[in-house]
């Protein structure tokens, strides 16, 4: 029986070392928000391979994105130009399926930095079917607005 119970103990502090060592050798700075965003910015960036690097300052239209090929190519933007949805009339939720698949891609790469979505729309959202769209003089006039109202 005391042999057993040895042999247990020993087990279980074998997995507690190992669980001490997992995490430690987890902790990446980078990814704590209590880090400051320099610390955090220079542990990325000392991490990126040149691959990794090119593939985050690429950006690409969503009509040759797919989630295969923003994980392959470790791509740090996808973007709709002007007028390119994902469907006629698309839904909100058909647009947040499409950049949700993109995003898959992105966070299953080895430092999984998320994707930027872009979008080339005027007037408020021109491409997203049924959103509001303010005559263009009106979005310029709000530029020169000294204070907002509330
Ligand atoms: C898209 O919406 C417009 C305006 O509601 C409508 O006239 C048009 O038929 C719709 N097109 C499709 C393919 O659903």
């Amino acid at each position: 029986m005391a042999r057993i119970s040895n042999k247990f103990e020993g087990i279980m502090l074998l997995m507690c070392l190992g669980w001490a060592a997992i995490a430690e050798a987890e902790y990446i700075a980078y990814k704590d928000p209590k880090q400051h965003i320099n610390v955090r910015i220079k542990d990325l960036m000392s991490r990126m391979t040149l691959e990794e690097k090119i593939g985050q300052m690429t950006q690409i239209e969503r009509t040759v994105a797919t989630t295969e090929v923003v994980k392959k190519y470790l791509i740090g933007s996808v973007f709709s130009g002007g007028g390119s949805v994902p469907a006629v009339n698309a839904s909100a939720r058909t647009w947040v399926d499409m950049v949700n698949g993109f995003q898959k891609g992105a966070v299953s790469t080895r430092l999984q930095i998320p994707i930027i979505y872009g979008m080339d729309a005027v007037h408020g959202n021109n491409n997203a079917y049924k959103a509001t769209i303010f005559p263009h003089n009106i979005g310029l006039g709000a530029t020169r607005q000294a204070y907002i109202y509330i």
